[in-house]
């Protein structure tokens, strides 16, 4: 028997079993089975009831051993919320009126995410209920859905005083939030409204117009970026083309089975 030969071959099956494991369980932690490039799959672990002071998320390494920060299992929108609490993470909390969540249906296959709560919002303690979110709101119904049976959140939960880009520190301490909302709701379909939440979605550093108009992958799951209702109130010749994006979201949420709960 040639052992050497063996030795190599257990050796070499023991890489490939290691590295699948660590392709699983990057997966599993992120409440995702589907193939990257793959139609968007729904099949997510069921959520799990963690201790109250379980992190939503952890620094691990993967069988790439580069960083990565994963969750530390699903959990339900309750939980998340439950967690943020009274957040203090960042300065943001000394100049806000309320966290701005997110509102909608807490199994929404449809989400849209937006960049960070403006006045009314922090005001109001909900996304998107100024001019720009009476807008996304046409557009939401023109889709056939409605506010209470889609999902829309930030990518920040607390206001920018002045409006202000959002900073890096504050998105650091802000978006594990966000991507566990994500995973509790397990969406079939994400449109963002703008660069920074579609940046911040699929880890890119690129224009809108260089990332609209096409489905992108997420975890396997599909994201259509499109403009921000904010920027089609101050150029309304852009609606056309925000229109044929989420026309490519009514078409594939069909083809997927999804039907919208109102008449389009
Ligand atoms: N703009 C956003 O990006 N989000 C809101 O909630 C309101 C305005």
């Amino acid at each position: 028997m040639d052992t050497t030969a063996d030795g190599e071959l257990a050796g070499e099956l023991l890489g490939l079993v290691q590295a699948l494991r660590g392709r699983l369980m990057r997966h599993a932690a992120l409440g995702t089975w589907a193939a990257p490039g793959l139609p968007t799959a729904r099949w997510v672990p069921p959520a799990v009831e963690l201790p109250a002071a379980a992190p939503v998320i952890d620094v691990v390494r993967d069988d790439t051993d580069e960083a990565v920060v994963i969750p530390l299992g699903r959990r339900t929108l309750a939980q998340v919320r439950e967690e943020l609490g009274a957040c203090t993470r960042c300065k943001l909390h000394a100049t806000r009126n309320h966290i701005v969540f997110g509102v909608g249906a807490d199994d929404a296959p449809l989400m849209f995410i937006g960049e960070a709560p403006g006045e009314n919002e922090d005001r109001r303690g909900e996304p998107f209920v100024g001019a720009a979110g009476e807008l996304l709101d046409k557009m939401i119904v023109a889709m056939g859905w409605t506010r209470s049976s889609v999902y829309i959140a930030n990518v920040l939960k607390c206001r920018p005083p002045g409006n202000r880009n959002p900073q890096p520190d504050e998105v650091a301490q802000c978006t594990p939030f966000l991507d566990a909302q994500i995973r509790a709701i397990a969406p079939r379909i994400i449109v963002t409204l703008g660069r920074p939440a579609a940046n911040h979605v699929l880890g890119k550093d690129a224009p809108i117009s260089a990332l609209r108009g096409k489905f992108h992958d997420r975890h396997g799951v599909r994201v259509m970026p499109t403009f921000h209702p904010a920027y089609l109130l101050r150029d309304p010749d852009r609606k056309r083309d925000t229109w044929a994006d989420l026309k490519q979201v009514m078409a594939e949420l069909e083809r997927l089975g999804i039907k919208p709960p109102g008449p389009r």
